[in-house]
């Protein structure tokens, strides 16, 4: 992206520039478009559980920056010569069905032929130009919630290998369906004003990233990361660790210190996720009532697992006390 031209457009809130969620365009005064795009190949072997996924995980870049989704289309890819129509179908259900939830409308979408199957959607929404989740706007003192557990990037590893066992399988598809629409109330109610959802880059890669165009540091409690279970740190013992993930945690260690954190913690932070949880900065003033508003929704996690720092560089402290 850095090396396409500029953008110079006033109305242009949120480009590509602060590595940001999604991009957002000023209509007028009190509104503005949320806008991403986002799509994968296949994580689990049920078509419709895929779906559902892959639409949950598109629609989350709007949440994630405060917006209510508005209309959505889908984007897929398929080896017609693999793949039988039924199996198609039942892929487009699960992402029906997500947006549906969503209260978004399906709008259209676009298919090809591809040697692989990929799907995923692009989402429109809406938001206050006021009310804005960015990742530039955390401030010392804020302290940090994370909705969901982290190891889906090692538990569907598992699940392709054959060794993650069906509990922690129904564990990691929950969270991975479920939506991250929190973000939009939570912005709305003015009670969130930075934050990112975690995905590909892991924990540490997107707070890092949050660190830098925020100009904070952050220090972090590793035992208070939620986990969707202890077995995920035997799977990181067996070996079973994305390759994704290994790449994100060579990346963090320019701008993380560790204090007496063990290698599969390590591993955990910077696990790659999909349709991971939101990460968002809270004053302290407004803690009781994210909090609250979290524990509506029983499919999320209400973890406070560390605070945003005064720091001259973006740098990461993660501590433990096992
Ligand atoms: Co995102
Ligand atoms: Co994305």
């Amino acid at each position: 992206m850095r090396r396409l031209p500029k953008q110079t457009d006033p109305n242009l809130l949120v480009g590509a520039n602060t590595a940001d969620d999604a991009g957002v365009y000023r209509l007028d005064r009190d509104r503005a478009l949320v806008q991403t795009v986002d799509f994968f190949t296949p994580i689990v072997d049920d078509p419709y559980i895929f779906g559902q996924i892959a639409a949950a995980n598109a629609l989350s870049d709007v949440y994630a920056m405060g917006g209510r989704p508005l209309t959505a289309m889908n984007l897929l890819g398929v080896p017609t010569e693999l793949v039988p129509p039924e199996v198609i179908a039942r892929i487009l259900q699960g992402g029906a069905r997500k947006v549906h939830e969503a209260k978004c409308a399906l709008v259209g979408g676009h298919s090809i032929r591809n040697p692989e199957p990929i799907y995923g959607l692009s989402v429109t929404g809406l938001v206050s130009p006021k009310r804005l989740i960015v990742n530039s706007a955390a401030r010392a003192g804020d302290l940090l919630i994370l909705t969901k557990p982290l190891g889906t990037g090692i538990a569907t590893t598992g699940i392709k290998r054959g060794i993650t066992s069906r509990a922690l399988e129904r564990k990691a598809v929950r969270a991975m369906v479920s939506l991250n629409a929190v973000g939009t109330a939570l912005a709305e109610q003015g009670l969130v004003r930075a934050g990112v959802d975690v995905t590909g880059f892991g924990f540490l890669g997107h707070l890092g990233a949050m660190c830098r165009s925020s100009r904070v540091g952050a220090l972090i409690e590793a035992d208070k990361i939620p986990v969707l279970g202890r077995e995920i740190f035997e799977l990181i013992k067996q070996g079973c660790v994305p390759g994704g993930s290994k790449g994100n945690l060579d990346f963090a260690e320019a701008f993380v210190e560790w204090s007496n954190v063990s290698d599969s913690q390590k591993i955990l932070l910077a696990d790659a996720q999909t349709s991971g949880g939101l990460l968002v900065c809270v004053a302290p003033k407004n803690l009781p009532a994210v909090l609250k508003m979290l524990a509506r929704d029983r499919t999320l996690c209400q973890a406070v697992v560390g605070r945003i720092e005064r720091s001259a560089k973006p740098r990461i402290r993660v501590t433990s006390g096992s």
